[in-house]
């Protein structure tokens, strides 16, 4: 039998309470009961700069993306931060590409102070799209996020059942081959087109 799906869970918040990270921890917990291993990803342990591409990468991005390589699949969660993703996701996505996400399977997960964050997934997966990741239909939104978490575990186990099935279901597809590439993967020249 094949290996054990190795799933990551990347969290956009540095926040020491993060709910961000505690919806992670849910979606992991769906991951191994669907029979995958799962880690969280926390950009906090690994020394990602704002990217700057005249440099060469630090240690701390090298081992970071070397995780990123090695999952099978990779969870995505963020604040919605002004209608959007957070910039310390958007930076720990620089520092991957084709290299990282190409082909892999990815969910999304984002956390919000207000109403549902719809337009933080929606940019997230145009960027997975870019990356020509395989990126799963079903996304988790916790909204109101202040009041859904005690002691860092869900009250309503409706929205905790929602993140798990988030995790069961990047297990269930993360061997899935996607075909063909996507349009705005085959335009994208990533790294590449910085032009030295
Ligand atoms: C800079 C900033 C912008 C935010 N923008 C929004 C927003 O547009 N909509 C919203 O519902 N919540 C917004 N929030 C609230 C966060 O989404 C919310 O506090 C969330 O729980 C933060 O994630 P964390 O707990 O993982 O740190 C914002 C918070 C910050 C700090």
């Amino acid at each position: 039998m094949a290996d054990a799906p190795h799933v990551v869970a990347i969290p956009g918040s540095l926040r020491e309470a993060s709910h961000t990270r505690d919806a992670l921890r849910e979606a992991i917990r769906g991951v191994e009961g669907a029979g995958g291993t799962g880690e969280l990803l926390d950009p906090r342990e690994y020394d990602l700069p704002l990217l700057n591409t005249d440099d060469d990468p630090a240690e701390g991005v090298d081992a970071f993306t070397a995780a990123v390589r090695e999952a099978d699949a990779v969870l995505l969660g963020t604040p919605m931060y002004h209608g959007s993703y957070s910039g310390v996701l958007k930076n720990a996505l620089d520092h991957c590409g084709f290299d990282e996400f190409e082909n892999k399977t990815v969910g999304l997960l984002a956390v919000s102070g207000g109403a549902f964050p719809i337009t933080a997934l929606e940019h997230l997966r145009s960027v997975c799209r870019a990356l020509n990741a395989w990126v799963l239909p079903h996304q988790a939104a916790v909204p109101r996020a202040h009041g859904a978490f005690e002691d860092g575990e869900f009250v309503d186990e409706k929205a905790a059942e929602r993140v798990r099935v988030l995790g069961r279901r990047t297990v269930q597809y993360a061997n899935i081959e996607p075909d063909p590439a996507c349009f705005e993967s085959e335009q994208n020249v990533g790294a590449k087109g910085t032009g030295d």
